[in-house]
C-alpha cells in the first residue's frame, strides 16, 4: 500500500523521539497500520544542530508554514510549541490545504482549538491532539470515543508532569524547588518557557481542552481560576504531610449549579487517596459521569518518548483511516451557549 507521507514540525524533545520510533518500529507500524509511514519533509529553526537522529531522507525546511503549504506530505504533525506563529499559522495552511493534522500543542488549542478544528471539519481532515493533555495517557480517545453516550459532571486531575515532579522530589529528599524544576528541564518535561508550567497556564490549557470536549463548552483558558506552585515551600509540603495530606497541582472542571466551574490550583490530597500516590512525572485524570461512573486513567504525563508515543498512536488513526469513512472529530464545535466562569466572580 502507498506510504502515509507525513511531514514534522518541531525536533526538539518530542519531534526527536518521533522520528527515533517511527524509524526503529517502521516495520511494525506498517504491519499494524497497513501502509509504512514516512516522514518526507522536517523542520526546525537550526539545522545545524545535532539532534541525535538522522532526517537526511526528509527535505528540510526552515519554515514550518513554507512546510504546510508545499511539501508533498498528506499530514502535517506540529511539534514546535507556543499559540502563535509558526505553529498557528502552519496548522491553519496545513489544514486549508486538505492535510490532516496531529499536533500535541496545547497553547495553540487552548487560544485557537476551535477555529482549527472547525476549519478540519470544512475541509473533511483530521485533527488529532492525544499528546495535548496529559502527555501519553489516552484521555481525548476516553472522553471523544469511549465515553460516547455520558453525561460528564467532572473531570478533575494531575495534568503537568513538571510540577508533580517538583513537588514529589521536593517532599522525598527535601530538594529546593530550583534544583527539581533544572532537572524537570534537562528530562524534557518542561515547557521552553517554564513558567507556563509552574504558573499553572499548561495545566490550564489542557484543562480548557478537557472542558470543551466534555461539557460541550466553547475553549475558556482565560476564565479558569488560576494558581501555580511557586509559592509552595518545603515547610509548605511538611505541614500537609503532619495533617495526612500530599499537595499536589490540580485542574478540576465540575458542573455546578452556575454552569462548569474550571480551576487549577495547589489542593491538599489525602495521603491515601489513589491520586496523591501519583508521583514524579506521573499524571492522573479522573472523569466522572453517568453510565460509566468514575474513570481513573495515571500514566506518563511528559517526555520524550511518553508524548511521542500519543502522537504516534494519532498518526496511526489517521494512517488506517479511510478517506471519507472516517469519522471526523472537532475539538468541540460549542453545544451550547458558553457558561463557564471564574471561581470568585
Ligand atoms: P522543544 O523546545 O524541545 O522543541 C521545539 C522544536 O520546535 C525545536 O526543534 C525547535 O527548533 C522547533 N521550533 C521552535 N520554534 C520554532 C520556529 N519559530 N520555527 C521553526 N521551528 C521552531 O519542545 P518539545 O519537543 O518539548 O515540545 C513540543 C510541543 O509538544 C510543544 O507544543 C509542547 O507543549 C508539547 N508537549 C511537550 C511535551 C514534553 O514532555 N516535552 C509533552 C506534551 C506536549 P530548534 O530545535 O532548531 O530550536
Ligand atoms: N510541560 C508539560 C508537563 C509537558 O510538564 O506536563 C506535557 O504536556
Amino acid at each position: 500500500a502507498d506510504a502515509l507521507k507525513i511531514g514534522i514540525a518541531g525536533l526538539g524533545t518530542v519531534g526527536a523521539s518521533l522520528v527515533r520510533v517511527l524509524q526503529t518500529r517502521a516495520d511494525m507500524l506498517a504491519v499494524a497500520c497497513g501502509r509504512p509511514i514516512v516522514a518526507t519533509a522536517v523542520s526546525a529553526r537550526d539545522r545545524s544542530r545535532d539532534r541525535g537522529i538522522d532526517v537526511s531522507g526528509a527535505q528540510w525546511f526552515d519554515d514550518a508554514v513554507e512546510m504546510a503549504r508545499h511539501a508533498d506530505i498528506e499530514l502535517f504533525v506540529e511539534l514546535m510549541g507556543g499559540s502563535g506563529d509558526p505553529a498557528y499559522s502552519s496548522v491553519k495552511a496545513a489544514l486549508s490545504r486538505g492535510l490532516h493534522v496531529v499536533t500535541a500543542n496545547k497553547a495553540l488549542l487552548a487560544k485557537s482549538g476551535v477555529e482549527l478544528a472547525v476549519l478540519a471539519e470544512e475541509k473533511g481532515v483530521i485533527l488529532n491532539f492525544e499528546a495535548a493533555v496529559a502527555g501519553g495517557i489516552p484521555v481525548i480517545k476516553a472522553l471523544r470515543e469511549s465515553l460516547t453516550g455520558n453525561t460528564v459532571s467532572r473531570v478533575y486531575g494531575i495534568m503537568n508532569g513538571t510540577c508533580n515532579y517538583i513537588l514529589t522530589r521536593m517532599e522525598k529528599e527535601k530538594l529546593s524547588f530550583e534544583t527539581c524544576l533544572k532537572e524537570a528541564q534537562r528530562l524534557g518535561y518542561a515547557e521552553a518557557d517554564p513558567a507556563f508550567d509552574i504558573e499553572g497556564n499548561d495545566t490550564a490549557h489542557k484543562l480548557s481542552i478537557l472542558t470543551t470536549l466534555a461539557f460541550g463548552t466553547q475553549i475558556a483558558a482565560d476564565d479558569i481560576y488560576l494558581e501555580g506552585i511557586t509559592n509552595i515551600s518545603l515547610e509548605d509540603i511538611e505541614a500537609a504531610a503532619d495533617l495526612g495530606y500530599r499537595i499536589k497541582l490540580l485542574g478540576v472542571a465540575q458542573k455546578t449549579a452556575s454552569g462548569i466551574e474550571q480551576r487549577v490550583h495547589p489542593t491538599m490530597v489525602p495521603q491515601d487517596s489513589v491520586i496523591a500516590q501519583v508521583d514524579g512525572v506521573t499524571n492522573a485524570v479522573a472523569i466522572e459521569s453517568d453510565i460509566l461512573g468514575e474513570l481513573l486513567m495515571v500514566g506518563p504525563g511528559a517526555g520524550g518518548n511518553a508524548t511521542a508515543s500519543a502522537v504516534l498512536g494519532d498518526i496511526a488513526d489517521i494512517a488506517k483511516s479511510r478517506p471519507g469513512a472516517q469519522l471526523v472529530p472537532s475539538l468541540g464545535r460549542p453545544a451550547r451557549q458558553l457558561d463557564v466562569y471564574k471561581r470568585g466572580e
